[in-house]
């Protein structure tokens, strides 16, 4: 089984991407780290305890990551109308009574890279910081690391905050950067695969129907999700982007890949925005993708196959 540690700012998709996690063989989920999204980080902690309390996987620890961009200062955005006031669909659920361990969230992800190099997969869901604070914290981390598959970007399609920018990249786009150079296996997962992996409103019936206490839980935070997917892309249904990462990280089959190298715009009206350069040979003048690690980002989804683990898990 593959180790997993999640980095999460739970949210709506995280929920499902977590408890998809929890109910996957292929994987055995170490720890939570939380992280600003959308929602402040303080919430991302409270509603990472409350889902393992819904889970009854209390055994499982959480990490509380950090509150603030690595620049320190930069302008915290959170997505409370997509995702509801309180993270989970405004449903108000009662505070969860666990607390997060004494170990910040990249203290954790640097400790267990280093206690079992090569095995630990940090699927990340949120914004990059902590992994970031990882990078900077151990020079050996992107060694340690088994592999990072992250869900940033939205390569070539437009994205979610403006056109240029996806949430979690827009969320700390100098952090995402360091993430994306810093030398570790990486797969991305982006908008221009997450777009095709959608729970329509027949699919959420279905869920409606199962006894699952997980699913029947889902089904009650997905409606703010839904009303928000009909107003802002005219859908009936929902992207699935935090679980399809969640596949990404056991089953990476059911993707195909480009390889090469991703740099984040930092500044102006294009900030956030992640460009692939996947062709090394092309510019003969030093550019800022030069001498860079490749990393894989994902270019096609088996859709049908992804949305079919998703429901039944
Ligand atoms: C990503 O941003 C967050 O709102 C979602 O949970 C997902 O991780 C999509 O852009
Ligand atoms: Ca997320």
């Amino acid at each position: 089984r593959k180790k997993i540690i999640i980095d999460t700012d739970p949210g709506i998709d995280d929920a499902m991407a977590i408890f998809v996690a929890l109910k996957s063989p292929e994987v055995d989920v170490i720890g939570l780290t939380t992280i600003y999204g959308n929602v402040y980080t303080t919430l991302a902690t409270r509603n990472a305890l409350h889902l393992l309390e819904v889970a009854g996987r209390t055994d499982i620890p959480v990490a509380e990551g950090t509150h603030k961009t690595i620049l320190n200062g930069t302008k915290l955005r959170v997505a409370d109308f997509v995702h509801g006031k309180d993270g989970l669909g405004n449903q108000n659920f009662p505070p969860p009574n666990g607390k997060p361990i004494e170990q910040s969230a990249p203290e954790f992800i640097v400790e267990q890279a280093k206690l079992h190099p090569g095995e630990i997969t940090v699927v990340a869901l949120g914004a990059m910081t902590n992994i970031a604070l990882a990078v900077q914290l151990d020079p050996e981390f992107s060694k340690n690391v088994g592999q990072i598959v992250l869900l940033g970007g939205s390569f070539a399609v437009n994205g979610n905050v403006n056109p240029a920018s996806e949430a979690n990249i827009f969320g700390d786009p100098e952090a995402a950067d360091i993430v994306f150079t810093c030398g570790a296996d990486i797969i991305a997962v982006g908008l221009n695969v997450t777009h095709q992996v959608v729970m329509t409103a027949d699919d959420m019936d279905e869920l409606a129907s199962s006894n699952g206490k997980l699913a029947q839980y889902l089904c009650k935070i997905l409606g703010l999700y839904y009303s928000y997917h009909l107003d802002a892309y005219e859908i009936k249904g929902v992207y699935l982007h935090d679980p399809t990462t969640i596949i990404a990280a056991f089953l990476p089959s059911l993707f195909t890949y480009t390889e090469g190298v991703v740099r984040v715009q930092t500044d102006g009206i294009t900030r956030g925005l992640t460009l692939l350069y996947n062709n090394q040979k092309r510019f003969e003048e030093e550019t800022e993708w030069s001498d860079k690690p490749s990393v894989k980002v994902a270019v096609t989804v088996d859709a049908p196959a992804v949305l079919k683990l998703i429901m039944d898990r």
